[in-house]
């Protein structure tokens, strides 16, 4: 198959890119250089330049369109929303627009869309976006639905980046190994994946033909302390610097939703098997610290 990435050298496109270049032609755009070892066709630009987009769509022919290019930084999003309107859901149109009708569109949406109001939500339950990401993510996933075959997945993740962009998880390491203080929520739940997983389970999810709305995520739900504990522990340091944060004290620009913990019984029933849990991603986080992105 043809797949063509979009956000390829971020977080979660470069691990796509690297599930996928085994045994399919992948092309990957993105206005940052790629990063992994595999060697694929590669377009760096930026997918608000219309022409550019159209030409990548006619040169890579895909089959498969994985649409994980976004704003992601939420605060930043709050202060520039015609730039969060602009990369969450104009592009989103345009790249649904210029698909090929035989081409499977699949769009990496988030768990934010929920109000944080009850636990483990479901893809039956309504979304209430509490800030301009998640309001124009979720405009992203209705602009998504005009595509003839269309995948949308929510989920929350974390990984190894190229180190551009340092990570959450990535600064939680770093906090973790140093020492340094670090102050983590006890109140704000998800039900994080990593990374390597998510690209295992979003493979697993296209080759199934299953089309439509998917949660793809960790089985547990954790607050970010505890997920911050659960690192600590498996890396064998001491924990003393951890201080517990509430993010009902947090002064952000975006107001947070608190539990985005999202269910996954539908992606259980289809993929037949369990999502990973808390620990044993994080074990395999930490054993591919050094690994190249082809081999995590
Ligand atoms: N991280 C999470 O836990 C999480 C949770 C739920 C959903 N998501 C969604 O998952 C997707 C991937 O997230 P990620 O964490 O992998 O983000 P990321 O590391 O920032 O990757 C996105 C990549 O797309 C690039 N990009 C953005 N706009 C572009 C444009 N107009 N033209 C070309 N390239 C562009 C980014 O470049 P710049 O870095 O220069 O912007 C970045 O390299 C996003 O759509 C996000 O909303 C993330």
């Amino acid at each position: 198959m043809n797949i063509l990435v979009t956000g390829a050298s971020g977080l979660l496109g470069g691990h796509i890119v690297s599930r996928f270049a085994g045994a399919h032609n992948v092309t990957g755009v993105d206005r940052n250089p790629w990063w992994g070892e595999r060697c694929i066709q590669f377009f760096q630009g930026d997918l608000s330049e219309s022409a550019f987009l159209r030409d990548i769509i006619l040169r890579s022919s895909p089959d498969v369109l994985i649409h994980s290019a976004g704003m992601i930084d939420v605060d930043g999003c709050e202060n520039n929303p015609d730039q969060a309107l602009q990369s969450n859901v104009e592009i989103t149109s345009t790249l649904v627009e210029n698909t090929p009708p035989q081409c499977k569109f699949v769009y990496i949406s988030t768990d934010a869309v929920f109000s944080g109001a009850s636990s483990f939500w479901q893809e039956t339950d309504e979304p209430k976006p509490l800030n301009v990401y998640a309001r124009t993510k979720f405009e992203g996933e209705r602009a998504t639905v005009k595509a003839s075959t269309h995948l949308i997945l929510r989920t929350n993740f974390y990984g190894w980046s190229s180190g551009r962009k340092k990570t959450a998880a990535e600064w939680l390491h770093q906090a973790l190994r140093d020492g340094e203080p670090i102050n983590l929520f006890d109140d704000f739940f998800t039900t994080p994946i990593y990374a390597a997983d998510l690209a295992r389970c979003l493979e697993a999810t296209v080759n199934s033909g299953y089309r439509g709305l998917l949660h793809l995520a960790g089985k547990d739900r954790v607050s970010k302390y505890e997920f911050g504990l659960a690192m600590g522990r498996l890396m064998g340091v001491s924990m003393s610097n951890v201080r517990r944060g509430s993010l009902a004290e947090a002064k952000f620009a975006a107001p947070r939703a608190k539990d985005i913990s999202l269910g996954t019984e539908r992606a259980r029933a289809l993929l037949g098997f369990e999502m990973p849990g808390c620990e044993q991603g994080l074990r395999r986080f930490l054993s591919d610290q050094a690994k190249p992105l082809s081999q995590r």
